[in-house]
């Protein structure tokens, strides 16, 4: 009897929506819009024989804030302030002594000795003493000498606001700007935009613009094939949401999307696109910071499409604990998580993410031979900086590695970030007042082969991990039906049908009026063996709705294995009158009278 066993795999759940894993925003290579043809560095020399020189700005100071500083620092750029004129640097010139010494600019929070990644580019240890002996020096412009050597200022630097990886083949923007309110530190507003494009496409980058460089600090973008993120923007009148991201909003095959200043991530090669389907919606999270005023915020995104499918593809690895629960006033709170891979792997990139009370951010791998190698070290954890870190040549790992994490928290008064003073209790959670501990890892195994081994292989316990985020959730909000619906979907992923059946109980217990929540306790009934009761709920189901015709489908799946064949068929028989075209639903009725017309012994 193996007909009700396939035709129970049509397992509909209607969820209303989900809260998801905030995500990483990410980064990667320098965008430098700075053109070419500049050389400050060349343009002057010292004088010989004049003694100790003092750095001046012109040749000693200029080219290394264009080079290293200029990309934030411009006019119109993310950094307060441009950088680019010898009366900006002047004004600026100690702060820039202290801010380089104690290594807070330019932003780079991982270990220098990572890596390498794309775009890191630490000042050296030369550079920081030049900039510290030019402002102790008074800040000189060097304009003596370069009117002594009888050269040219060199023209200044040019800033393109065009995109800095070319054209795209298309450009999103929202239909309508955003008006952040003056007040406040952080603001958070997730925006929903149709992707329009009419076939699939293969995907090679994505340019974020943040349209408003002043207020908008990072953004998280994922996509949405369902239309749960729509509905959640529908119902907020103005632009975007306030609130969760849902499940279904995810990264596409394992790639890292999103923005932070001053960083663009290179176009993929063409063998690594990531696929595009129509009718997908763009989900982007920004982190705002206002400025006092009410601000327009118009961000727009350029998608470049390559013209071959994909035939490498990522996996997007997650270590990390969703069951945080730190006491206030601990300073030491620790969590800690490891992953063995199957499969010989390359690392390609890290993203940890963490929000503000985290301040020692580690990841490491540790080799079969025992050695073992960092992933990711940040010493003074800054939320304000979420980086994608991507590996200039990615780290090759055999089978049998282990990926491991280890973060510490300060949830104490003595922290100065910590966002809740005096410090409160804090547990797991999206919300920026709460904690989140993730170790993102993209990695591509070595060979394509082993691409649905290692995803199966990590699926469950990334499962396992959400479960425990969705029961805090659910303890939070006990009446929210979308959390125990989603969590019932993970246990039933897990084979664990009756804890699923317990959240489809509080579902039907929340909304007893809801067909939807009678047939969902029924699947997961029916996963259970439970065949008498799931029989009841979808029975229920269809009082309230009688055209349900996935109540009648499943329904007839259950009296098949109760191999009651004529109440069976005759359930069968109405989900092809309900759904005429399904060839699905012709398949199983005459699996049902196929079963009948053997005759099974009871
Ligand atoms: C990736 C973008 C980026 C780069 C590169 C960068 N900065 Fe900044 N800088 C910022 C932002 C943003 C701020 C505002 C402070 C903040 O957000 O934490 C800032 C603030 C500053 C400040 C003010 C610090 C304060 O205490 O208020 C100084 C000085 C500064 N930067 C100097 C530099 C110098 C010098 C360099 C190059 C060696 C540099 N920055 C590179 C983005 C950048």
């Amino acid at each position: 009897m193996k007909a009700w066993l396939v035709a129970i795999a049509v397992l509909v759940v209607v969820h209303d929506f989900s809260h998801a894993n905030v995500a990483p925003a990410f980064g990667v290579a320098p965008a430098f819009g700075v053109a070419q043809a500049f050389g400050v560095a060349q343009a002057f020399g010292v004088a010989q024989g004049l003694g100790p020189a003092v750095p001046v700005f012109t040749k000693d100071v200029a080219p290394l804030l264009v080079d290293r500083c200029a990309t934030c620092h411009h006019p119109g750029g993310s950094a307060p302030f441009s950088l680019l004129t010898y009366a900006d640097a002047k004004r600026h010139a100690s702060q820039i002594a202290v801010v380089t010494t104690n290594r807070f600019m330019p932003p780079w929070k991982a270990d220098p000795a990572d890596g390498p990644f794309v775009g890191q580019h630490p000042l050296s240890a030369g550079e920081i003493g030049m900039l510290r002996q030019w402002a102790d020096a008074g800040a000189p412009e060097g304009d003596a000498l370069r009117q002594a050597q009888g050269r040219r200022a060199p023209a200044s630097p040019v800033w393109t606001d065009g995109w800095q990886l070319g054209k795209p083949d298309l450009v999103i923007t929202l239909p309508q700007a955003y008006t952040l309110p003056a007040e406040g530190t952080d603001a958070f507003r997730i925006f929903v935009l149709p992707i329009p494009v009419a076939t699939a496409r293969f995907v090679r980058g994505l340019e974020f613009r943040p349209g408003n460089p002043k207020v908008v600090h990072h953004a998280n973008i994922r996509i949405d094939t369902t239309p749960a993120s729509r509905r959640l923007d529908e119902a907020d009148p103005a632009p975007g949401y306030d609130g969760l991201i849902p499940r279904s909003a995810t990264y596409p095959d394992g790639h890292f999307l999103g923005w932070t200043p001053g960083q663009v991530a290179p176009l993929l090669p063409n063998d690594l696109s990531w696929r595009l389907e129509k009718h997908t919606d763009l989900v982007v999270e920004l982190h705002m910071q206002p400025s006092g005023k009410p601000e327009q915020v118009s961000p727009s995104i350029g998608l470049y499409f390559g013209d071959t499918a994909p035939t490498r593809t990522p996996v997007m690895l997650r270590l990390g604990r969703q069951n945080i629960d730190i006491p206030a006033g601990d300073a030491n709170y620790t969590i800690t998580d490891s992953y063995t891979v199957p499969v010989d792997v390359e690392v390609e990139a890290v993203q940890p993410h963490a929000h503000y009370r985290a301040h020692d951010v580690r990841g490491e791998a540790t080799l079969p031979d025992g050695s073992k190698k960092a992933l990711i070290d940040i010493a003074d954890w800054d939320f304000r900086w979420q980086h994608v870190y991507r590996f200039v040549t990615p780290m090759r790992l055999p089978k049998g590695t282990t990926l491991s994490m280890r973060y510490t928290y300060d949830n104490s008064a003595a922290n100065a970030r910590n966002p809740q003073q005096p410090p409160a209790r804090a547990r797991w959670g999206q919300l920026s007042a709460e904690e989140m501990g993730d170790l993102w890892i993209q990695v591509v195994p070595r060979d394509g082969r082993d691409l649905d081994l290692l995803s199966r292989d990590f699926r469950p316990k990334v499962a396992a991990e959400d479960v425990r985020g969705y029961e805090s959730e659910i303890e939070k909000h006990p009446g929210d039906t979308g959390l125990h619906n989603d969590v019932a979907l993970l246990y039933l992923e897990l084979g664990r049908a009756d804890h699923a059946v317990a959240h489809f109980q509080t579902s039907v217990a929340l909304k007893p009026q809801s067909a939807v929540a009678h047939y969902n306790l029924g699947t997961a009934l029916t996963v259970g063996r439970r065949l008498d009761e799931a029989a009841g709920e979808y029975r229920e189901a269809l009082r309230i709705d009688p055209a349900y015709a996935n109540a009648h489908n499943n329904l007839g799946n259950v009296l098949l294995a109760q191999q009651r064949f004529d109440d069976a068929i005759r359930e069968f028989r109405e989900v092809v009158r309900l759904q005429p075209e399904s060839a699905a639903a012709k398949k199983n009725l005459a699996a049902a009278i196929a079963a009948a017309e053997k005759k099974p012994h009871d």
